[in-house]
């Protein structure tokens, strides 16, 4: 059991994982958040997009460059197929055309990055799976995607872990302690942003009772 876990690390939720489902279980009650949630998730996509464009051209190893040249090419697939799904076709492309300032990660940060993002992208493929159940279209989506989520998350735990055994160790645990913070603060950021809306949510009935009533 506990080596299928640790071969399927997406699946040990910890606390932040656990409280964030259930947020976002209970926002899924709100009118308009499939549409939404779909909308966000196809800007997410684009700001990988962007990310791995602008590291690409920097990257020497021709190992890791095929793995981030394939990775780029599923992020663009997915930009395409959520931006179809929530009905916006530009949405992905709207928030690339903005620019980010991500471009300045070195490739170290930019991996300890991914490592972290693509953790949180299975464990969101996975709830969403969930709350799109009644959706045969999106989950078809979602379970293609979950896939290539699932790719990019062990390619980049097994650099970084290739990276601490060439000698790397100590930049390895920096560039890891530094992702892991930053994944705290964007959750805890979003987190305030829903406990705001708490009252609002706990009353709202589910829109598929809605649909019923
Ligand atoms: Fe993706
Ligand atoms: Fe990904």
């Amino acid at each position: 059991m506990r080596d299928k876990r640790e071969r399927r690390p997406w699946a040990r939720r910890d606390w932040q994982a656990r409280l964030s489902a259930r947020l976002v279980r209970l926002r899924s009650r709100q009118p308009g958040w499939h549409q939404e949630a779909l909308r966000v998730l196809a800007v997410s996509e684009a700001r990988s997009v962007v990310m791995l464009e602008a590291a690409l051209p920097s990257v020497t190893d021709p190992v890791l460059k095929r793995l981030m040249t394939k990775h780029l090419e599923d992020e663009r697939n997915h930009d395409v197929a959520f931006s179809g799904l929530c009905g916006d076709a530009n949405a992905g492309k709207a928030f690339a055309s903005r620019g980010t300032q991500s471009g300045r990660m070195n490739l170290l940060d930019l991996v300890a990055f991914f490592e972290v993002a693509e953790l949180r992208g299975c464990q969101t493929m996975e709830l969403y799976r969930e709350l799109f159940a009644h959706d045969p279209k999106v989950l078809e989506t979602l379970n293609w995607v979950f896939r290539d989520e699932k790719f990019h998350a062990t390619y980049t735990n097994r650099q970084m872990d290739k990276w601490a055994r060439e000698g790397h160790a100590a930049e390895v645990r920096r560039a890891r302690d530094a992702a892991r913070s930053r994944d705290r603060t964007s959750f805890l950021r979003q987190s305030a942003a829903f406990m705001l809306e708490l009252p609002r949510l706990l009353v709202a009935r589910p829109e598929t009772d809605r649909a019923t009533a």
